[in-house]
């Protein structure tokens, strides 16, 4: 595959969050996260550092295939 547009091929990653910041870091705490969440990886959700889904129209988009973490307690 070859990347058709250049809107996605910036070297910056981040387009939207907290871009004033010089680091985006973040902490969950682990008793928060409850049996199972997903965190965005691919920096275009809405509910961000978790996955809101817009990874499937970002890869729709563009051929690409981002998707997030998901972190669970083991069964
Ligand atoms: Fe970013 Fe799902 S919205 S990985």
């Amino acid at each position: 595959f070859a990347c058709k547009k250049a809107s996605c091929c910036s070297s910056r990653v981040n387009k939207k969050i907290r871009l004033g910041e010089g680091k985006v870091a973040d902490t969950v705490d682990v008793e928060d996260i409850g049996e199972k969440k997903a965190f965005c990886r691919c920096w275009k959700s809405e509910k961000w550092p978790y996955c809101d889904g817009t990874h499937g129209k970002h890869n729709k988009e563009t051929g690409d295939n981002l998707g997030p973490l998901i972190v669970k307690k083991k069964e």
